[in-house]
């Protein structure tokens, strides 16, 4: 189950991420917003962190206007690891050489063309492993989250 969540501008970004994830078959919960009204991108991100966090979700996508501040978000909750990606070589690392489990992006940075390669890079790309697996585990040991 993937956690998805956005804020006022990345709203539209979500609608469209979820018919992509519709067309893929792919199983998601929706943690909000749920109109283009203006709201706090903390409240929507903490939600949808928090289920990939404790394991009710797998991986989550987050989306506000640069995808900066959910990430930042996001990555206070334990185990969480979350990429703010502005390409596809972006995503296709984060996933290689990080293993993000939540992906960022911004509606106001990127063209919705770009959104969705990144989108599908990030659904697809498995991780590496290898010289990465302690370094991965590194971020949570060192930083104790
Ligand atoms: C909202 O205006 C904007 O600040 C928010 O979507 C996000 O970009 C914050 O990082």
């Amino acid at each position: 189950m993937l956690a998805i969540a956005s804020d006022h501008a990345g709203f539209a970004y979500k609608e469209k991420t979820k018919t992509l994830l519709d067309s893929l078959h792919i199983e998601y919960r929706d943690f909000g917003t749920k109109t283009p009204e203006a709201v706090d991108y903390p409240d929507y991100g903490h939600a949808a962190a928090q289920a990939v966090s404790d394991g009710t979700c797998s991986e989550g996508i987050l989306i506000c206007g640069t995808g900066i501040g959910m990430s930042i978000v996001a990555n206070k909750h334990a185990g969480v690891r979350a990429a703010e990606c502005t390409s596809e070589d972006g995503a296709e690392l984060a996933r290689k050489h990080n293993n993000a489990n939540i992906l960022c992006f911004g509606e106001r940075l990127v063209t919705w063309d770009t959104a969705e390669a990144i989108v599908q890079k990030f659904l697809t790309t498995p991780f590496e492993e290898g010289r990465h697996s302690d370094r991965v585990k590194k971020i949570h040991t060192l930083t104790g989250c």
